[in-house]
């Protein structure tokens, strides 16, 4: 296995998390298991992450799903907070500092920047993908773009 310490993410790091998830998801479309793959695979390979998971539409209300991180809320209604902004505007929310985010929520006081992107396949919003890091300013733009193609990787690759 290549050591993704010595390559960084860049563009080629991202290129090469982008095959690794293909091939970690090839030969199974269950929504949950994936969803548990691809938080522990995010969790695990990006650099200065504390929390990597996924929040469940369900009724216009996010309800936690797999997850890697300490212990988070379970039910966040759309609008509030970074993961319930990223809902409702089903537009990714990347906070340098959460502390200046109004109604941020949070679930572990380690957390300073955030990455929160919609889930979106056909039209519905199936889920939100919330990554927290303890560093501020964590998430680059170039972060942002590796992370959307990973997501839309996930969301190929099952059932939802
Ligand atoms: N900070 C998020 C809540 C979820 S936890 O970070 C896991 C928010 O403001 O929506």
């Amino acid at each position: 296995m290549i050591d993704l310490a010595e390559i960084g993410q860049g563009q080629s790091g991202y290129a090469l998390l982008a095959a690794q998830l293909q091939a970690l998801l090839a030969g199974e479309r269950d929504f949950i298991a994936n969803s548990a793959q691809f938080a522990a695979f995010l969790f695990h390979e990006l650099e200065a992450l504390n929390w990597a998971g996924l929040y469940l539409n369900r009724n216009e209300e996010l309800l936690l799903g797999p997850f890697q991180g300490k212990v988070a809320c379970v039910r966040i209604p759309f609008g509030r907070g970074v993961c319930g902004a990223a809902a409702s505007s089903r537009q990714t929310q990347r906070v340098d500092d959460v502390h200046a985010f109004p109604g941020h929520i949070a679930c572990d006081a380690a957390s300073s920047s955030e990455l929160v992107v919609p889930l979106v396949k056909d039209g519905r919003l199936i889920a939100v993908l919330d990554l927290d890091s303890p560093r501020p300013g964590r998430f680059t733009a170039e972060d942002q773009a590796g992370i959307e193609r990973l997501a839309q990787i996930f969301l190929a690759a099952s059932d939802c």
